[in-house]
């Protein structure tokens, strides 16, 4: 289960130093993902709703290719996992076995003074008299109470208890009860892992941040089944496997960190978490929680449904409740970290240009098919040129504005390629071939482009930001 006080955005003097060589801020990240068109307000033209967004086309682009990132390196690659997708509505009895029911609550506290917000009690910060009071309006706060963050809803026609569900606040708990049938039906032994990538729902007191900490959010979560004695061992793997999986993307190592759990942070079924840390505009946050789970969910689950919840050696006859090693990511939360990465502006003879630096697998959009003039035969062309590209990796024609105001639009966009129609491939079938990040351009045959795009596309990848 998801610990609910997860860490606060904990900005210190680390944080503002290692930003400090930054020019990105979330307000710059909401600007450009506005005018970009990649994530919006939900609910705009009513007034919003608040921490809700809508992923534009750009968003669902670049969203669908961190997932498809994860499904590479967590399944396509590796011999010991499958693929799950569980229902967001689950039985009542679900969230009683793992504990949701009685202990996934926050500490709330309202504000008696003038404003009456209500305050998560773990986000307020003492005041210069080092009491606790209202942060908007300076108001005594009243008694805590905790609160829990489930969504409630009913299934069927009647509004009563018995129809009392929730909408998942966790994918992991669909992984749990499908445990037996997965290792009959995929013939799987420990250690071996399920993956899962869908929606989660948490009625988050004090979400903010834009995307970061939302009420409606998606994850992808593993739960990978061990022999109790190997959990240690395999809990470092995933540790390392994952670090290595973002700075593989492209995030600057500088920017991440592991934060192992104190005790006192420890969520209850937890023996041992840690966090990896991205450093966000508001300082280090939570990315990703890599936990090990002990037999906690699979004892839980056994108990409250009676069904034998175990490994057993047909071989040996050993059997054993297998231990879970949980990495947990957030999709949103992964992809805005990979936008703050990536961001960057800079000054090109005397004109600034906003860059967003993805890694060419993340870029929602590989490669622009620009003509130089939209006239002589090369939007024509350009567009032959686009329709053959776009057979194999993403990509855009575009003809509006000027070739400058193109590619600034592209490049805000994270296009690594600008593929340049001129005077020249009219007469001899080459483009120029423009560089995101360097602005290199370079003159290659129509025939071999969309060979070598691809096959760059396969490369290993370093930010530029790396220097
Ligand atoms: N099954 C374990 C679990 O849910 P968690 O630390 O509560 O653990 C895992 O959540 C990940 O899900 C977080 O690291 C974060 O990336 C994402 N996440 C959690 N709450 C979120 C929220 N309110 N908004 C956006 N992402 C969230």
């Amino acid at each position: 289960m998801a610990k609910p006080n997860e860490n606060t955005e904990t900005a210190g003097s680390t944080a503002a130093d290692a930003a400090a060589g930054d020019a990105v801020t979330m307000e710059k990240i909401v600007a450009m993902c506005k005018r970009r068109g990649f994530i919006f307000q939900s609910s705009e033209i009513y007034g919003g709703l608040a921490s809700t967004y809508d992923y534009g086309h750009y968003g669902v682009l670049l969203k669908n290719n961190v997932k498809a990132e994860w499904w590479r390196s967590v399944v396509q690659e590796r011999d010991d996992m499958v693929a799950l997708d569980a229902a967001i509505l689950m039985h009542p009895k679900t969230w009683e076995a793992s504990g949701h029911l009685e202990s996934f609550t926050d500490p709330l506290v309202q504000c008696e003074g003038k404003c009456k917000k209500r305050w998560r009690l773990d986000h307020v910060e003492p005041n210069d008299k080092g009491e606790l009071v209202c942060p908007q309006c300076g108001g005594k706060l009243g008694e805590a109470r905790q609160f829990n963050l489930m969504f409630e809803t009913f299934m069927g026609p009647v509004r009563d208890d018995a129809a009392r569900i929730f909408l998942r606040p966790e994918t992991a708990q669909g992984i749990f009860v499908n445990f037996k049938n997965v290792m009959q039906f995929a013939r799987k032994k420990p250690p071996f892992g399920i993956a899962q990538i869908g929606k989660a729902f948490r009625n988050e007191i004090t979400p903010g941040n834009f995307i970061f900490r939302t009420r409606e959010f998606e994850q992808m979560e593993i739960e990978f089944f061990v022999a109790p004695a190997e959990a240690p061992e395999w809990h470092q793997r995933w540790l390392d496997d994952r670090m290595l999986w973002y700075t593989d993307l492209g995030i600057r190592a500088d920017h991440l960190m592991l934060r192992p759990h104190g005790e006192d942070e420890l969520s209850h079924y937890s023996t041992a978490t840690s966090d990896i840390e991205y450093l966000f505009p508001m300082g280090w946050s939570e990315l990703e929680g890599i936990a090990n789970r002990g037999d906690f969910d699979l004892t839980q689950h056994a108990k409250f449904s009676n069904e034998k919840l175990e490994y057993v050696d047909t071989a040996t006859g050993d059997r054993f409740v297998p231990y879970v090693i949980e990495p947990s990511a957030g999709a949103d939360r992964g992809t805005l970290a990979f936008m703050v990465d990536a961001y960057d502006e800079e000054d090109i003879e005397g004109r600034g240009r906003t860059v967003l630096r993805l890694h060419p697998r993340l870029a929602p959009v590989k490669a622009a098919v620009l003509p130089l003039v939209n006239k002589e035969g090369m939007p024509e062309k350009a567009r032959a040129v686009y329709e053959q590209l776009r057979q194999r990796i993403p990509a855009e024609f575009d003809t509006g504005g000027s070739i400058g105001k193109r590619y600034r639009r592209q490049d805000e966009i994270g296009t690594p390629w600008g593929v340049t129609i001129d005077g020249q491939t009219m007469a001899d079938d080459t483009v120029t071939l423009r560089d995101r990040d360097s602005l290199d351009q370079v003159r290659m045959p129509i025939a071999g482009l969309a060979d070598e795009l691809a096959g760059r596309l396969e490369q290993p990848w370093k930010s530029p930001k790396l220097g």
